[in-house]
Parts: C-alpha cells; sequence; structure tokens
C-alpha cells in the first residue's frame, strides 16, 4: 500500500467482478474524495483470458493464474468473486496468511469451510468480509456485526433466494403453475438450467448459516442447515393459503433460544399476508430481524445481479482498504461451535389439509389424533361435501416430532383419504 493508492487483486472477472472493475472505475473520484482512498485494480485473474467481457484492462492487469495475484506484491487488498470451493479456498487461505485483506461473495465456501477462513483472518489480524455472500446488495452482515453487536438477538427469517421467490410471486399473482414459472425463470435467466440448488433451498440454507454465524457469534455450517424447497408446493397449496390470509414463501429462519441452542431451517412457509416479508415480490430478497431491544426491523433489495452484488462487495472493499490504512480489522470474535437444536425440537405453527369422508364422527376421529400428540388447535373449517370434503387446519404452536406423529397417525385413519400438503405457519 503507497500512501492512499490501494492496490486490489480480482479473483474472478464474471458478471459481479466485471461489474465491480466498472463501478470502481466510475466511482473512483468520489471514493477519493469521501474516505482519502485511491482504489486501483492492478490484477485481474480470470479463467479464460481469450473471452470477450463487460470491461475492458489495460495489458498485463489479466492473468490466467489466480495464485499470481494473490502473490503479487503490488496487490494489497483481494476480492474473490471466482465462486466454488477449490480453488478459492486455498488461494483466499494464502492470502489471509500473507496479511492480505480478502473481500469475498461465495456464500457456499463460507457456510462450508468458514470456521477455517475466519481463524486465518483472526490469527493474521486482517479482513475477511463477506457481505455480498448473503442477499447481494442488501446491507445484512455489516448491521448483524455491528449496528446490532450489543442486541440480544432472537430470530433471523430471511427470503435470501431471489429465484423461488420470483417463482412463487408467479404462482401466486398469475396462478402460473409451479413448472411454468420455473421455465419463465430459467428463460429470464434467474433460474440455471439445473435448478436444484435454488429450488431445493442449498443455496439458501448456505445463506442461513453465514447469517447464523454473525447474528449468534457461533459457527453454523451447512450441514447444520434442515432445507425443504418449493419444488412440492401446488397451485392448490397457493389458492388454499390466499383463503386463508397468507403467502406462501420460501424462508431460511435462524433463531436462538434462551438455552443457546441454534435452530437453522429452510422451507416453504405460509406467511400471512400482513407480514411485511408477504410483500416481497419478484426475485427480491428481505430479511426480518427480531431482537429483544431492537424490537423489529426488515431490510430489503436485490439478492443478485452484477451491479447490486458488485456494490456490496464495494462497500467492503472500501472497508477493507480503510482498516488497511489504518492497520486494523473487523473481527467476528471468538466462535465457539454452535449447539444445533434439531429440527424435531423446534416449534411452531402448522397447516395441514386433508381430504375426509363426509359423515358422522369424522371430525372426532381426526381432531383426536391432533389432541393423542398434544397438538393444539388453532382453527378449523370444512371445505366442499362429500367425495370432496376437506378438513384444513391451523394449529397453535407445536413441536415438529408431535406434528410428525401426528402425520403419520392421521394418514392411517380410514376416514382420511389424503393428507395433500404440511406445512409450516411462520410470523402469525
Ligand atoms: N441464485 C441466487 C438467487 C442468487 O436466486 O437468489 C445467488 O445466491
Amino acid at each position: 500500500m503507497k500512501g492512499s493508492v490501494v492496490r486490489v487483486g480480482v479473483l474472478g472477472c464474471g458478471n459481479v467482478g466485471a461489474a465491480l472493475v466498472t463501478l470502481i472505475g466510475e466511482r473512483a473520484e468520489a471514493i477519493e474524495v469521501r474516505t482519502g482512498l485511491s482504489l486501483e485494480v492492478t490484477r485481474v485473474a480470470v479463467r479464460n483470458l481469450t473471452r470477450e467481457r463487460a470491461v475492458k484492462l489495460p495489458e498485463g492487469v489479466l492473468t490466467h493464474d489466480a495464485a499470481e495475484v494473490v502473490n503479487d506484491p503490488d496487490v494489497d487488498v483481494i476480492v474473490e468473486v471466482m465462486g466454488g470451493v477449490e480453488p478459492a479456498r486455498g488461494l483466499l487461505l494464502d492470502a489471509l496468511k500473507a496479511g492480505k485483506p480478502v473481500v469475498t461473495a461465495n456464500k457456499e465456501l463460507l457456510a462450508n469451510f468458514g470456521v477455517e477462513l475466519f481463524a486465518a483472518a483472526e490469527d493474521g489480524g486482517v479482513d475477511l468480509l463477506f457481505e455480498a455472500a448473503v442477499a447481494g446488495a442488501i446491507p445484512l452482515i455489516r448491521p448483524l456485526r455491528e449496528s446490532l453487536a450489543g442486541e440480544r438477538i432472537r430470530r433471523v427469517t430471511g427470503i435470501v433466494n431471489g429465484t423461488t421467490n420470483f417463482i412463487l410471486t408467479r404462482m401466486s399473482t398469475m396462478g402460473a403453475s409451479y413448472g411454468d414459472a420455473l421455465t419463465e425463470a430459467q428463460t429470464l435467466g434467474y433460474a440455471e438450467r439445473d435448478p436444484t440448488a435454488d429450488v431445493e433451498g442449498y443455496d439458501a440454507g448456505a445463506k442461513a448459516a453465514i447469517i447464523a454465524t454473525v447474528a449468534f457469534g457461533a459457527q453454523v455450517v451447512a450441514g447444520d442447515v434442515y432445507h425443504e424447497g418449493i419444488s412440492g408446493v401446488s397451485s392448490e397449496d397457493i389458492a388454499f393459503a390466499h383463503r386463508l390470509g397468507y403467502e406462501i414463501k420460501l424462508l431460511a429462519v435462524a433463531e436462538q433460544g434462551d438455552d443457546g441452542r441454534i435452530g437453522v431451517r429452510v422451507h416453504p412457509a405460509m406467511v400471512p399476508v400482513t407480514h411485511p416479508l408477504a410483500t416481497v415480490r419478484d426475485s427480491f430478497n428481505a430479511v426480518f430481524v427480531e431482537g429483544d431491544s431492537v424490537g423489529e426491523l426488515m431490510l430489503y433489495g436485490r439478492g443478485a445481479g452484477g451491479m447490486p452484488t458488485a456494490s456490496a462487495v464495494l462497500g467492503d472493499l472500501i472497508d477493507a482498504a480503510g482498516n488497511l490504512r489504518k492497520k486494523t480489522f473487523a473481527s467476528l470474535g471468538h466462535l465457539g461451535r454452535a449447539e444445533i437444536c434439531p429440527i424435531d425440537e423446534m416449534r411452531g405453527q402448522y397447516y395441514l389439509n386433508t381430504e375426509v369422508s363426509d359423515r358422522p364422527g369424522v371430525l372426532h376421529e381426526v381432531s383426536g389424533v391432533f389432541a393423542r400428540h398434544d397438538v393444539s388447535i388453532q382453527s378449523m373449517e370444512q371445505e366442499g361435501l362429500g367425495d370432496k370434503a376437506r378438513l384444513i387446519f391451523i394449529t397453535h404452536d407445536a413441536s415438529e416430532a408431535s406434528m410428525q406423529a401426528t402425520l403419520h397417525d392421521l394418514r392411517e385413519l380410514d376416514v382420511v383419504r389424503a393428507v395433500t400438503s404440511m406445512m409450516r405457519v411462520i410470523g402469525a
């Protein structure tokens, strides 16, 4: 680092990398006026040197050797926007060990190997900043680690996957089927050709692990997260949700009970239409934080896309450069291993939709199963008559284990033709 010039090495020049280089060029003067820092992109590592890119880089800046960028004495700070676990993990560990601050947008890496990287940053006394790894442009990690550092956070509930929120919004507002909404998401470039990571909740799960780590100051990894995706959500579920006053959303939930245990899960949930998260549409993300003193907060914005994500990376980069100049760093503190609350022990409200026979005594038999497992019914209504009869329940708080046992026993009853869906209710 020479004077106020901070030399930046960028690993990866795809959508986000190219947007970042453009943004640094456009905002350089304003950043220097505001912070006294002059950001200079000196090296950029790419997989393919000959590919046409959205940004022009001077001769000598591009290389296909990422290690060369990390080890270059003319690089002060490393920005990693290449994605994937390896080689990113090894490269970032090398950078941190060499005392170079790192800014990364890599949720997969942090959710699986964050513990090792945070320790390396702590040992080296350098920044490892990752605002862009969760909910793209939304400032979330910094508010959690700084503004809310003294807060007793109870729960963080997020819509952190734009693809699935787009699909559910299309199903909810246009009456689209899951398949048609997914195809549209693929055509618009939101969903990958293999959409598994988004629609089955893996992407949101990685983000939930990172949120839990920062919110509760304990090591939570992707493997700790219970997840269910949205591929089983039907148009019928959405129609019933509307009739009862709910929207269906894919939620990432991280919560800490009074016993200190952390529950972390991703699943579709029914959210009352009056809850702020129910109003989050299309590919937008939002994160709802509940804490003892702060009450309720919601942060909303773009969760993906080149420029929005690059904006979050740039904010981190300016912080890391400023900290380097001041010879300080942002510490996550000591991260002990989290004690995870298994899904069976988590408590919440449930929605249950059953197809039943329509004759005297059926409700008595069905409600007897709920009672046997200590599940209290908050509301029940019958829809349709004869062969089309259904009973639709919303329960009071119950444990997941009790609900699963109720579900099992209901399926054994002769009077229950099918349990067509069971979904958690959040925010009621
Ligand atoms: N695929 C993610 C989404 C963005 O749909 O929100 C990257 O995490």
